[in-house]
């Protein structure tokens, strides 16, 4: 019981800046795409609009410090947890960048597969709309510290359910042009 409970602390802290990462891109409003506007040789964007070089800094600094803030609770949750061997992630500025820009790298490449599959910017694609920026988020994070498959599993299905929940409110105050 004690475990799952320590896996769901581990796996929330490395999320918090993954989520960060996801949440403030909307906020800067940006205008100058990733992908300058190119077309792929599919005829598609690239990306789109919807990946913007404003989005994505405003969303790696945002990463960063939550990065930082979780480096101050850090010793107060390890050593609770070492009561139970468990160790929670490193956490500082460096790492939640890192974090971050895991998250940010996961989303441009989900935008890259919906444009390679003609999806329009903004258009629902289940699944893939939720997790890319978790499985971004992941792959970096094993730079520095394993991820347990139940810390995995966890951090799929609590952001799956939040991802749906935050973006609703997202669009009833007017963030983002979709509720999904
Ligand atoms: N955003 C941004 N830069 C990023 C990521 C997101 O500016 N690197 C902003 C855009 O305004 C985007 C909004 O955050 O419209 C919501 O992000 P997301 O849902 O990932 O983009 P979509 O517009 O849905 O585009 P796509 O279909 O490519 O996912
Ligand atoms: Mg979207």
């Amino acid at each position: 019981m004690i475990d799952i409970w320590l896996e769901f602390v581990k796996a929330m802290f490395i999320l918090f800046p993954a989520y960060a990462a996801n949440g403030f891109p909307p906020l800067a409003r940006g205008s100058l795409p990733i992908d300058f506007k190119k077309k792929w040789p599919d005829g598609n964007r690239v990306l789109g609009d919807g990946k913007t070089i404003e989005g994505f800094s405003i969303g790696l600094i945002a990463g960063a410090f939550v990065g930082a803030l979780e480096s101050f609770v850090e010793p107060f949750l390890n050593s609770y947890a070492t009561m139970w061997s468990v160790q929670i992630p490193p956490m500082n500025f460096l790492i939640g960048f890192l974090i971050a820009f895991g998250a940010l790298f996961g989303d441009s490449c989900g935008s890259f597969i919906k444009r390679r599959f003609g999806f329009e910017r903004g258009k629902e694609v289940l699944f893939l709309d939720q997790w890319n920026f978790v499985i971004g988020a992941v792959i970096f994070t094993f730079l520095f510290t394993p991820i347990t498959i139940w810390m995995l599993l966890l951090m799929l299905i609590l952001t799956f359910v939040i991802h749906r929940i935050a973006n609703i409110i997202g669009h009833k105050l007017k963030v983002k042009k979709e509720p999904w």
